[in-house]
């Protein structure tokens, strides 16, 4: 079967409510923490992405055992450490950084070595930001240049650590938190701003975590070795997901949606801040509060007024999922915009940066980059009429999603590869694209 599909026509005039996929990070650690907490814990409305799946097989060979029931997910843990392994065994993370990182910080006790592994593109990103905290826990792990695979084997003698987070990661931050959970006595964290559903996991569980906020850096200290039991969770709708959609209406004629029962985390929702800012019409309605999660419904316009942004870098850890979608805004918006260090993008499933300024070059636009800093020239009246094609590029799920977008937004006949990778995060991104009336062949 074809891994492509063709877009040959623009979509305009919808007005639709849509579900969006499950949030994936919130899903990720629902399923982590279910395996260290004690007793059966039921996790509704979980993504049922490749990143998710992986995590289900990698607890399952970890000893913890799950079963799915109308829907939902029952998980049954024996509290902290208590994996069941007799001899070394691999896990493999698939594509998901998110899982292989958080999982280190779980498997720090471990009586067997573990092997872990990923595809293609997961082998190729940095794992240097979570093996130099957790060998200052204490902990045995090796790997050739800082990039999986990585064996990992526990000790008894872990210390706390004081570590200062400075990328600005939640991936980071959440090993570390996971591996304090395993540490006797306080581990403390100076953490750049990122997002914090590890953080509200734990504190609905009770769990001794504190956070001070301090301008942009988190201030987390979290007391080790306590246990906490299982727990009832239903996850929201990824705002990262949304995101795709969100500007299919801003960029369409006409259009109007509402995506319900979003997760609208303040640390998630630097792409609402910014689309606001270049002239956006999108409001959030219905808000409640779900175990410290703000949730909403998402109301979106199509907006024909849009102006170029000069985005501040503190946004940028609340966007970072986002940049890629956003840039096909800045490519339609009247002026120049301009994004300042985002070199952390290229560190994602594939080069995003890279790939994304080869894009939209490819349809026309004016682009600068200086180091991380670029400048997106708009053009208001942007209509593609030529053939673009997007290859392969390590098979990244948000950049054949953006392709998508920017083809039925901008017109042209576009053939765009790796149609498979959106089970990683989206598997029905297609399917809601054709209920709206988007023609996908
Ligand atoms: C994620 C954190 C972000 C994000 C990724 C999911 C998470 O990565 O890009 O898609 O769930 O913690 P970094 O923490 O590396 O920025």
């Amino acid at each position: 079967m074809s891994n492509h599909i063709l877009i040959k026509e623009k979509i305009n005039n919808f007005k639709k409510k849509i579900n969006v996929a499950s949030d994936k990070s919130i899903s990720i650690r629902s399923i982590l923490l279910a395996s260290q907490a004690v007793g059966v814990s039921k996790i509704s409305n979980l993504l049922e992405s490749e990143d998710v799946l992986n995590t289900l097989k990698a607890i399952k060979k970890l000893g913890i055992n799950y079963k799915k029931k109308s829907g939902d997910y029952f998980i049954e843990g024996f509290g902290l450490n208590n994996f069941n392994i007799k001899k070394k065994i691999t896990i493999n993370a698939g594509n998901s950084g998110t899982l292989a990182r958080l999982i280190l910080g779980l498997l720090v006790k471990s009586k067997f070595k573990i092997r872990l592994i990923g595809d293609k593109s997961l082998s190729k990103r940095d794992f240097s930001r979570v093996i130099k905290p957790l060998r200052l826990f204490g902990v045995n792990i090796h790997s050739r240049k800082n990039s999986l695979p990585i064996e990992i084997l526990g000790t008894d003698y872990l210390r706390p650590i004081s570590y200062n987070e400075k990328i600005g990661s939640a991936q980071v931050k959440s090993c570390i938190i996971f591996c304090a959970l395993n540490t006797p006595g306080t581990t403390q964290i100076k953490a750049k701003k990122s997002r914090n559903h590890t953080e509200q996991l734990l504190k609905s569980l009770n769990y001794p975590i504190k956070v001070n906020k301090v301008n942009n850096i988190d201030k987390i200290s979290i007391n080790g070795l306590s246990q906490f039991k299982s727990f009832k969770h239903i996850i929201p709708g990824d705002i990262s997901s949304a995101a795709f959609f969100i500007v299919l209406t801003i960029l369409s004629s006409n259009s109007e949606m509402i995506i319900k029962n979003v997760n609208i985390n303040e640390s998630r929702i630097g792409i609402i801040t910014i689309l606001r800012r270049m002239g956006a019409t999108i409001k959030l309605k219905n808000k409640k509060i779900y175990k410290g999660e703000n949730i909403a419904n998402i109301f979106i316009k199509s907006s024909r007024k849009l102006k170029g942004i000069n985005c501040p870098s503190y946004l940028n850890s609340s966007a970072i999922d986002e940049f890629l979608i956003i840039f096909l805004v800045a490519a339609k918006a009247k002026g120049i915009s301009t994004f300042k260090n985002l070199g952390e993008l290229n560190k994602k499933e594939s080069p995003r940066l890279d790939i994304a300024l080869k894009s939209l070059k490819m349809m026309g636009i004016k682009v600068e980059r200086k180091k991380d800093n670029i400048k997106i020239f708009g053009n208001p009246n942007l209509e593609i009429t030529k053939n673009i094609n997007i290859e392969k590029y390590l098979k990244d799920h948000r950049v054949f999603m953006m392709a998508c977008i920017a083809a039925l937004s901008f017109g042209g006949k576009w053939k765009i590869a790796d149609k498979d990778s959106i089970n990683t995060s989206f598997p029905l991104f297609l399917d809601i694209l054709k209920s709206l009336g988007a023609k996908i062949n």
